[in-house]
């Protein structure tokens, strides 16, 4: 017998590789690429004809410019705010406005009741859930020495606690072959001054989607986090002058600072098709900062 055949002199090769092709198709078949929706083209369909996202945090920022991403992308979209409710109304007017599906639904992520039911209402109008993104999250920022309790205690209640919800509502309702998404942060690596409890409630989630990327296995669904750097949104850009920003935007690589849209598109290359073999990773979407 030599190297690479069975009894039956079936290459061993040709076995690993029937394997991985058959488990990718029924990857790729439980991610809808039957599904009836098309690209703009006609020709290709979309990454997710018929499929079902659920974006929390998506009233403003990298949440908002996600869920119209996806939605763009042929998913339906259950957008989610905390308190702005006018900002969630005016994302699903636009994704409607673009040919999209979508509704939005108030809850906050802290309250496990109100993640529960974010899900429930969002299987309940599209028929389930295939793509889940813990993206809602709060920043402070104070040296150890100033750091309050109160901020302290919301950035662990959101960040790791609100994610968590989120991430077990994930784990028990996304379909076979879905998505899973956490949102960390480049500041897990950079661990600059002042970002202490927030970069430690933002590690989380990258030993979050690690964790549940194994515990899902058999399932076909791919679990990552991703790390933006410098994202233009309220969460960073307020309490900064226009000079310090210009100063961020010239110390990275590209010569600026993230869009909200450079985020969504890396969030929605790991849940389009080519996307599913990255699993239980943590993609740094930072423009080379580090
Ligand atoms: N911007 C950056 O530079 C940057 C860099 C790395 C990582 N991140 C991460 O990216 C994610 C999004 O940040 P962003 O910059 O887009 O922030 P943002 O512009 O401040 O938006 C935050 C979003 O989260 C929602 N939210 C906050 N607390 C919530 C709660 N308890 N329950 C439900 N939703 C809640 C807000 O809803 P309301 O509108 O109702 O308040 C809003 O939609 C966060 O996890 C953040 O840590 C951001």
């Amino acid at each position: 017998m030599t190297e690479g055949s069975n009894t039956n002199g079936v290459s061993r090769r040709n076995i690993l590789t029937a394997a991985a092709v058959g488990s990718a198709a029924t990857a790729m078949a439980a991610f809808g690429t039957a599904a009836s929706a098309q690209t703009a083209t006609g020709t290709q369909p979309a990454a997710g004809a018929g499929r079902v996202a659920v974006v929390t945090g998506s009233s403003r920022g990298i949440g908002a410019a996600t869920a119209k991403r996806l939605a763009q992308d042929g998913f339906k979209v259950t957008v989610n705010c905390r308190v702005n409710r006018d900002h969630a109304a005016a994302v699903v007017k636009e994704i409607e406005a673009a040919g999209g599906e979508a509704i939005w639904e108030q809850a906050d992520v802290r309250d496990p009741a109100q993640v529960r039911r974010l899900f429930e209402v969002a299987e309940r109008t599209f028929g389930g859930v295939d793509v889940a993104v813990a993206n809602a999250g709060v920043m402070s920022l104070a040296p150890f020495s100033k750091m309050t309790d109160e901020d302290f205690d919301t950035m662990v209640d959101t960040n790791v606690k609100g994610s968590f919800n989120t991430l077990r509502e994930a784990a028990n309702r996304v379909r076979d072959g879905g998505r899973i998404i956490a949102i960390s942060s480049s500041i897990v690596q950079l661990r600059s001054p002042t970002y202490g409890p927030y970069a430690a409630s933002k590690a989380s989630m990258e030993i979050y989607a690690n964790i549940l990327a194994k515990e899902l296995a058999g399932r076909k669904i791919s679990v990552n986090a991703i790390a933006p750097g410098l994202v233009a949104t309220s969460l960073f850009l307020d309490g900064k002058t226009d000079e310090q920003v210009a100063g961020f935007a010239q110390r990275t690589p590209h010569g600026r600072i993230g869009e909200p849209t450079d985020i969504a598109a890396t969030i929605a290359f790991l849940c389009g098709q080519d996307g599913w073999w990255i699993n239980g990773q943590t993609v740094y979407a930072n423009g080379g900062v580090i």
